[in-house]
């Protein structure tokens, strides 16, 4: 490698840090991610031209090919199946690796002498790549309902997973002390393969998107080992990045949800629990309210606080909501957004959501800002939101959501609620703020809804 690319290199490196630096506000994300795609052009661009052994017809087809389905998936994917598009990219990453790496070995020869570093992180690669390739299409599988999202269990599972993890790394100590059985390498893919399975299907669809972080920080495990097979700084560099920022952010999310990570891949949630259906839920009432009393409430309120949820996602709410809003505001009410941490289905999907429509960023407060507002406010307005607003969380020890922070929706002099039914949200728990006496449900698609609402406070 001469000095010029060791520069480019180390450029595209602060490209990429500098990118997630700006990628951490909602105010500087697009140009965090322009500055991540520059390293990575760049990145690219001087790995072609440095290694002069490819052979660019195939790498030419590869790029026509590859950002041709690239651009009709990301044309097409629905907002709301995004976390499954990421999931599955996440797996081509791990993909990627494990070829490379096996590629790697099989250009280097067996007989090649290559050093202790080269062939531990060859194992590496292709253990966590292979893991992170089938673990990240089980996780797209669920999430797309291909497959049952409810946690697969049997007797001896997690003992079962042991065996498979340490045959594996057994595999690869074998290998690494005689690596003229390149055939064990086959073997490696194939059992870590079986793993990504075996250790996705006991998580539940509703804890997918931390499972899909965890993936995305192996798959950049997988790419960090792949530079070091490859001696390839700039990839060494990424990859840790992507590992790294991807565990920081599962961390987040467990956080958010008061769980341990262990707990989320271990326990199996959401096997055996049937919140709805406990009997409590069955003798209690609720009102129906029609969006006339709804508009009522808003008419009157003073301060108002805007609740998304997943449902706003679905029902593509977003630009209808930002509008009540300025008709509220322009009405003299204050209105801000909450946003709670894991609203919705991946990490700042409401950000995102509300960007769309032009909600002005300081509107969108986190919920330790605002939580203790609630009790202050005139109107909370829930919109498609449900487990982030559902006081179970607070005292219900066998509820998946127990210990979950969540806004105080509930204490609010009103709650007007916006959901098509009684139906839970995605932890399957009841939820007591639709019985609440303070709450106004509204039943029908929240962009039905919403735009009601606009209506009537226009009229
Ligand atoms: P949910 O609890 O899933 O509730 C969404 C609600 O939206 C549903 O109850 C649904 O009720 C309603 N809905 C769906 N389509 C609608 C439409 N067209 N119009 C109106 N309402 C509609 O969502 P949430 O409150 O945002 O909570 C997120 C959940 O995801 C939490 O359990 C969280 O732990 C989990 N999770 C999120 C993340 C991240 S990073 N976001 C990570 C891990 C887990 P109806 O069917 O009655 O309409």
């Amino acid at each position: 490698m001469n000095v010029l690319t060791s520069f480019a290199y180390l450029a595209a490196s602060a490209l990429f840090i500098l990118g997630l630096k700006f990628l951490s506000s909602p105010k500087t994300a697009r140009r965090g991610n322009l500055l991540g795609a520059c390293g990575m052009l760049l990145a690219i661009v001087v790995t072609l031209t440095d290694k002069k052994i490819l052979d660019f017809t195939y790498i030419i087809a590869g790029l026509i090919v590859g950002g041709l389905i690239g651009t009709i998936l990301a044309r097409k994917v629905q907002m709301t199946a995004m976390p499954q598009m990421v999931g599955m990219l996440n797996g081509f990453g791990g993909g990627a690796s494990v070829l490379v790496a096996y590629a790697e070995f099989l250009r280097m020869g067996p007989a090649s002498g290559a050093s202790l570093d080269v062939l531990v992180t060859i194992v590496l690669s292709l253990l966590i790549g292979s893991v992170t390739f089938t673990g990240s299409m089980v996780a797209f599988a669920k999430l797309q309902g291909i497959m049952r999202g409810a946690p697969i269990l049997f007797p001896l599972q997690k003992q079962l997973n042991a065996v498979q993890l340490l045959a594996v790394l057994g595999l690869g100590v074998y290998f690494v002390t005689d690596p003229s059985q390149g055939y064990l390498l086959l073997v490696v893919i194939a059992v870590a393969a079986l793993l990504g399975i075996m250790s996705v299907i006991p998580i539940g669809g509703a804890d997918m998107p931390v499972v899909i972080s965890l993936l995305n920080s192996y798959s950049g495990m997988a790419a960090a080992a792949t530079g070091f097979v490859l001696s390839n700084n700039v990839l060494i560099i990424s990859g840790t990045l992507v590992g790294a920022s991807g565990i920081i952010l599962t961390q987040i999310m467990c956080v958010a949800m008061n769980r341990s990570l262990a707990n989320v891949l271990f326990a199996g949630v959401g096997a055996d629990y049937e919140g709805a259906a406990d009997g409590e839920a069955a003798q209690r009432t609720v009102v129906r309210y029609t969006p006339e009393d709804a508009a009522f409430m808003l008419e009157n309120a003073q301060s108002v606080i805007i609740v998304p949820g997943y449902g706003l996602a679905v029902a593509q709410a977003q630009h209808v909501l930002q509008e009540l809003a300025l008709i509220l505001t322009s009405r003299g009410a204050t209105v801000r957004y909450a946003i709670h941490p894991v609203a919705g289905r991946m990490p700042g999907h409401m950000n995102v959501l509300l960007a769309e429509a032009n909600v002005p960023y300081d509107l969108l407060l986190e919920m330790d800002r605002l939580n203790d507002d609630f009790q202050n406010t005139d109107v909370v307005l829930v919109i498609g939101a449900n487990d982030v607003v559902n006081p179970a969380a607070r005292y219900k020890k066998n509820s998946p959501l127990y210990g979950m922070p969540i806004l105080n929706a509930d204490r609010a002099r009103t709650a007007i609620v916006s959901k098509r039914s009684l139906n839970p949200g995605f932890a399957g728990e009841d939820n007591e703020l639709f019985y609440a006496r303070q709450t106004m449900m509204v039943f029908g698609d929240a962009k039905d809804t919403v735009t009601s609402l606009v209506q009537l406070l226009k009229g």
